[in-house]
């Protein structure tokens, strides 16, 4: 069972610290727990966490060692800030910067090639949703991916993320068992998991932990999803 926070574009380097430093004196039950903080703040984050168990990992990274493209990081990069691992095809960056999944398969290959450890994420929107094509849309969306042993994938249907509108345990559970079959790898689910649904949603058999954004940032909430998790 693995518990990640997403912090997306929230928390510079002394907010992260601060987080991090209370986070190893913090009650997290018995699931592995990781933090995804935004590039700014990994060297921080992985400071403030040296010696635990705690993984830190970055919101995305580039498939080339290093090059002309400007604003990106590569995986190389990360490995000498001490990152564990990285999230890769978030939805944001598919539906606000254009990430296909020819890229996204880049970039997880590549992640994972120099030993990064990936959570690639996967996810229908409302609309794909009701007209049918949710499974459709994973199997594209999986199909450029290949099984390994550092892979999750995360399933987060864009209509859960941000909106307090989770998917119900069935919901999600038939999605994860769908994505297993295509795909065999631990799978994650995301979308407003809170304190009080990470139980039930993580109690299903094919959910394998959470990827939690909103709910991540504050320390009470996520260490009570981590504790919800691990019963
Ligand atoms: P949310 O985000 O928990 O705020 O819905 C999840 C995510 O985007 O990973």
């Amino acid at each position: 069972m693995l518990i990640a926070g997403n912090w997306k574009m929230f928390k510079g380097p002394h907010e992260a610290g601060a987080f991090c430093r209370a986070l190893r004196d913090t009650n997290l039950g018995e699931v592995e727990v990781a933090v995804c903080p935004p590039y700014a703040s990994l060297a921080t984050a992985v400071q403030a966490l040296a010696g635990t168990e705690i993984g830190v990992f970055a919101q995305n990274c580039h498939w080339a060692d290093e090059g002309a493209f400007t604003g990106e990081i590569s995986p190389p990069m990360l490995r000498e800030l001490g990152v564990y691992g990285a999230v890769i095809g978030h939805s944001e960056r598919r539906q606000l910067f254009g990430e296909t999944d020819e890229a996204v398969a880049r970039r997880v290959e590549a992640a994972l090639s120099h030993g990064l450890f990936v959570i690639a994420c996967v996810g229908e929107t409302e609309a794909e949703r009701e007209a049918g094509e949710a499974e459709a849309v994973l199997r594209r969306q999986l199909s450029v991916l290949s099984a390994d042993d550092n892979l999750v994938v995360a399933y987060e249907p864009v209509w859960a993320i941000g909106t307090g509108k989770t998917a119900t345990p069935d919901i999600a559970q038939e999605a994860h068992a769908f994505v297993k079959s295509l795909l065999d790898v631990p799978v994650l689910y995301g979308g407003s998991v809170r304190p009080g649904n990470a139980g039930e949603l993580c109690a299903e058999r094919d959910i394998d932990g959470a990827l939690v954004g909103g709910a991540s940032l504050d320390l009470e909430s996520f260490a009570e999803i981590c504790r919800a998790a691990s019963h």
